[in-house]
């Protein structure tokens, strides 16, 4: 039996005070109806067609190729919107999934269980249903004394006896492809709202004596629905649970699970820990072994393993096992750090290879640089790589020891095993195992200080 899908994305999102379109707020720095297309994706649908409209270019391009578009130019409702996709969708056997963008919890595990449900039961209509703690807001389930579902009557449109109903719809329902869209042609707009509403389609085929049910959900969470910030803080909060709880579960040790954010695509390896306030970003990776402590943002990075890393941000770079970084450094993007490296505090890499077991121990800029193994910086190196209009490179090869406080004026090339003094500031390159001294002499002038005031 064919499994087609359609999500609907077309909405403004009045309710969000937002300048961005609903279903692309994000939830664990994912938008929600890439969340949606993810758990729909579960069911290898042989077509999923998203339903577009406000903002319909950014919604396209936040889910690619992975989804079929067609456009609902006014938003007459969400019975009008699933009629869009009759185009794509005319004729065809099977069963159909709809569902809304604004429902990021849902997974594919769910999906699938009401699926087979309908199946196996031989629906024609099932909708997914939730017993809400607080129903307002959502669709109620009207069912008859026999406990079958009857229809769905929408909030605004329900008397006060219906508005006690707590089972509700979650926006969620599997049709037969051709019986879906002869009920929308049957819809009308005599409601509080004068729209479309696709909740009708399932009393038009009950009326039509088709066979509908219901799937009830175990967990109303899941059906969360967005509609404004507060439902939203509530599904980031309930997915930064979820997600929070797999890792837990495969190894990954969090201290303060409830204040640790980690969002959708990370990876992460077993025997890492993780302190409070520790924010893992984007398609970032993270090996085992690790201790990240407290304060630490990494973005878009991998890291191998047995890394330690305190109070930094590490962002779109490459750290290799055995290396630490921190507290309070900054490691910026297309940086990689090779082997037991260490970068200590309050030193910024931008642009650089650390090689194998070198070290900026203290207040150094190391940006737009090769560095070979075994480097030493000391302390407070800057490496000047912009003349306020361009940026150069420079190299510096391996056992160089850069005294503190230098200033390597780019591009130069440092070789082997070099020794530059501290406090110098080199303009040309220095040739393996030479010591470069580029620094003003000391001029002592006797007991001129005589006559400067004392302080205690
Ligand atoms: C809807 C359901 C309600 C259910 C709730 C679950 C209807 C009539 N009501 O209410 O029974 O309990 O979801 O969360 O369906 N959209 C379009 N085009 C439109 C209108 C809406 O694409 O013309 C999209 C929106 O972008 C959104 C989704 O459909 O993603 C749902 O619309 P929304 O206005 O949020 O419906 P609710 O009032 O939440
Ligand atoms: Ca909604």
């Amino acid at each position: 039996m064919e499994r087609y899908a359609i999500i609907l994305a077309a909405g403004k999102g009045t309710r969000m005070k937002s300048n961005l379109y609903k279903v692309l707020h994000q939830v664990a720095g994912k938008p929600m109806v890439a969340h949606v297309l993810d758990a729909v994706s579960g069911l290898n649908p042989v077509k999923t067609i998203t339903v577009v409209g406000h903002g319909a270019d950014a919604v396209k391009a936040a889910l690619g190729e992975r989804s079929e578009f067609v456009l609902q130019a006014e938003q007459l409702g969400t019975g009008h919107a699933v009629a869009q996709a009759e185009v794509l969708l005319k004729d065809l056997s099977g069963h159909t999934l709809v569902t809304y963008g604004d429902t990021p919890l849902l997974t594919a595990e769910t999906l699938d269980a009401a699926f087979k449900f309908h199946i196996e039961n031989e629906m024609k209509a099932t909708v997914l249903t939730a017993i809400a703690p607080d129903p307002f807001g959502y669709g109620r389930i009207i069912r008859d004394d026999l406990g079958h579902v009857q229809r769905i009557v929408e909030q605004k449109d329900a008397s006060l006896a219906q508005a006690e109903i707590t089972e509700i719809n979650t926006g969620t329902y599997i049709f037969d492809n051709r019986l879906l869209f002869e009920a929308l042609a049957q819809v009308d707009t005599n409601n509080a709202q004068g729209e479309f509403y696709v909740t009708d389609a399932i009393g038009i085929l009950k009326a039509a004596n088709q066979h509908v049910g219901a799937y009830v959900m175990s967990d109303f969470n899941e059906s969360l629905g967005v509609n404004d910030r507060i439902q939203l803080s509530f599904a980031e909060k309930i997915m930064r649970q979820r997600i929070n709880r797999r890792h837990m579960r495969q190894g990954v040790s969090l201290i303060d699970p409830e204040n640790t954010y980690i969002e959708s695509d990370v990876v992460i390896g077993t025997d890492t820990i993780i302190e409070a306030n520790v924010r893992l970003k984007g398609k970032t990776i993270i090996g085992s072994g690790n201790f990240i402590s407290s304060g630490t943002e990494i973005i878009d990075s991998t890291i191998g393993d047995n890394v330690s890393i305190r109070q930094s941000v590490i962002e779109e770079s490459i750290i290799h096992q055995g290396s630490d970084v921190g507290p309070f450094a900054h490691i910026r993007p297309m940086s990689e750090l090779l082997e037991n490296v260490h970068v200590g505090n309050f030193s910024e890499i931008k642009k650089a290879t650390l090689g194998r077991g070198t070290k900026v121990g203290h207040l150094s800029y190391i940006g737009d640089v090769s560095v070979g193994e075994d480097v030493n910086f000391g302390a407070g190196v800057i490496i000047v790589n912009y003349d306020g209009k361009s940026k150069f490179h420079s190299e510096i090869a391996d056992y160089a020891f850069i005294g503190s406080n230098s200033n390597i004026i780019s591009p130069v090339k440092v070789g082997e095993n070099a020794l530059i003094a501290a406090g110098s500031t080199i303009t040309q390159d220095v040739e393996a195992a030479d010591l470069a001294i580029a620094r003003a002499k000391q001029v002592n002038k006797t007991a001129r200080a005589k006559g400067k005031p004392h302080y205690r």
